[in-house]
């Protein structure tokens, strides 16, 4: 059996190393498996479930994406790149699925809960984004995705999807709605933290290397980056747990003995903040070298771009359309 992969995005900016870390590269790989099929969503409805008042901001930021996904080697023709707000199918598709859900196992979902405090919405919560996990559930079976690969603060969202698939199936005595199962990321995979070592990567706390950095900016936030405010001299004996530097260092490099050594030298002190950080710029400027270069290449493409995504979105189209047919005929609606 085909297994058909599903990961969407919000545009709501640039992507960054993190998204590298946990998804783009995961992506890469699984677009070129046999008997697997991918789709990239670009969500930008579920973008604006919080963001209702900057339309521009999700516009731009749908072409910023797109260039972060093909700079880093998501490939057209191997993966259905698309944008949600094409295929109105999924809208259809949330209309019946919100009479399977109630309101307060809504608000119970631990993520809108956590976002809803984030976003300052626990005294005026708009309705779409109290109820977004719903419209998600609609992305994932409209595909009839078999493998969602998500961070661990999407699992409440895929169990919504679980449960609303259980029903639908139950109610309507059918199995067109597949439930789809969790890919969670390895331990490496995992969401990598800001260069402040505050907490993951993210674009509200500005702790971010974007994928589009140029050099000097990509040198700058090295230089300014965490390491063991203990260690002021170089003979001071230095800690590499939490230091940002080596936990970049671990992940990213490809020699793992010279770590280990850089470690064990940092530990007994003599080796300088700034040695270590060059050493990382070097690794990650030949990471983000390529991956820029493309981006730039790409760019001024507005006439190939737009092609990618009307031909996934026509694509995608397809697929949820097929889906959606299936669901009306479960339920009784196909009247002609
Ligand atoms: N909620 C996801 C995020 O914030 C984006 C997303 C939307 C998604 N629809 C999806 C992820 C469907 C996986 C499957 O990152």
């Amino acid at each position: 059996m085909t297994a058909i992969y599903l990961t969407g995005d919000r545009p709501t900016g640039k992507l960054h190393l993190g998204h590298f870390v946990g998804s783009l590269q995961n992506r890469v790989t699984i677009q070129t498996k046999n008997d697997t099929n991918q789709f990239i969503m670009i969500a930008d409805q579920q973008a604006l479930t919080d963001n209702a008042d900057n339309p521009l901001k999700i516009q731009k930021s749908v072409k910023e994406v797109l260039l972060d996904y093909l700079a880093v080697g998501i490939n057209p023709d191997q993966s259905t790149i698309f944008i949600q707000s094409k295929i109105p199918q999924l809208s259809e598709l949330m209309m019946y699925y919100l009479n399977l859900v109630t309101v307060s196992r809504l608000y119970r979902n631990p993520t809108v809960k956590s976002e809803m405090k984030e976003k300052n919405f626990e005294t005026s919560l708009p309705a779409g984004f109290l109820t977004y996990p719903v419209s998600q559930a609609a992305d994932i079976t409209a595909f009839k995705a078999t493998h969602v690969p998500v961070g661990g603060d999407q699992l409440p969202m895929l169990e919504q999807t679980k449960e609303i698939v259980r029903s639908f199936n139950r109610i309507y005595n059918t199995n067109v709605l597949v439930e789809p199962e969790i890919v969670l990321p390895s331990k490496k995979q995992e969401r990598l933290k800001g260069i402040d070592g505050q907490g993951k990567m993210s674009k509200s706390l500005n702790n971010g290397i974007y994928l589009s950095d140029d050099e000097a900016t990509i040198k700058k936030k090295i230089m300014s980056m965490y390491t063991d405010p203990n260690h002021i001299h170089v003979n001071d004996p230095g800690q590499v747990e939490g230091n940002m530097v080596f936990e970049y260092l671990d992940i990213f490099t490809p020699d793992k003995t010279e770590v280990v050594a850089l470690k064990e030298h940092y530990r007994n002190g003599g080796l300088g903040d700034v040695k270590i950080k060059n050493y990382l710029n070097d690794i990650l400027q030949d990471i983000l070298l390529p991956i820029r270069t493309e981006r730039q290449k790409l760019e001024s493409e507005e006439s190939y771009l737009l092609d990618i995504l009307k031909q996934g979105s026509l694509t995608a189209e397809k697929r949820a359309a097929e889906t959606l047919d299936e669901v009306k005929h479960a339920m009784g609606i196909n009247y002609f």
